[in-house]
């Protein structure tokens, strides 16, 4: 696996790979913007030979304040540690960058959804912490749960 970034030209895989995963991005709004996102936030992406398998965008909010605006790993690929290499890829550019705090926002519990229940727990075990949910940030359907890692030399 080879990745690459944090300059990607690469949206219309990107758009690909998004489309692979309706459970998740089924917002068509949302889904154009990520894809757009991968041209003008720091995103990485993991290839196997010439094939997308996944890709990650961080987006920065305040200085040293970053967030995981998207990560996407195509459904053919998923639990095969493409995820956790993009998430440490991501932590060491931002660590270089003298990043103190990663955040990422994705559907609370208190929403049924299983798949989401999934990504809770890989954020878990990137080792995020449950810090905050907004009942109507997304909307009054789609509560929000925001995580955090502190990002620092081990
Ligand atoms: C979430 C996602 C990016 C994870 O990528 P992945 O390649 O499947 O994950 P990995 O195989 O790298 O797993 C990394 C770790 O998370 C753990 N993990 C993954 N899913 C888990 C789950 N449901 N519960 C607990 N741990 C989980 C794995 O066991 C693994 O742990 P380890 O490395 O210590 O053994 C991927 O599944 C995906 O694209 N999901 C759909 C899109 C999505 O949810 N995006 C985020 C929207 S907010």
């Amino acid at each position: 696996m080879n990745i690459v970034g944090p300059e990607l030209d690469a949206a219309d895989e990107c758009e690909q790979l998004l489309r692979s995963l309706p459970r998740w991005f089924g917002i068509e709004s949302a889904l154009l913007e990520y894809v757009k996102a991968t041209r003008t936030l720091p995103t990485f992406a993991a290839y196997e030979l010439d094939l997308i398998l996944g890709f990650i965008s961080l987006k920065e909010h305040c200085p040293g304040a970053w967030e995981v605006s998207c990560i996407a790993v195509h459904p053919d690929n998923h639990g095969q540690g493409v995820g956790r290499r993009l998430h440490e890829q991501a932590e060491i550019w931002l660590l270089n960058q003298g990043t103190h705090f990663l955040q990422v926002k994705t559907l609370a519990a208190s929403h049924p959804s299983p798949e989401y229940a999934r990504t809770r727990g890989f954020y878990e075990r990137m080792g995020y912490h449950p810090l905050e949910v907004f009942i109507d940030l997304w909307g009054s359907r789609l509560p929000v749960l925001q995580l955090i890692k502190c990002i620092h030399h081990s």
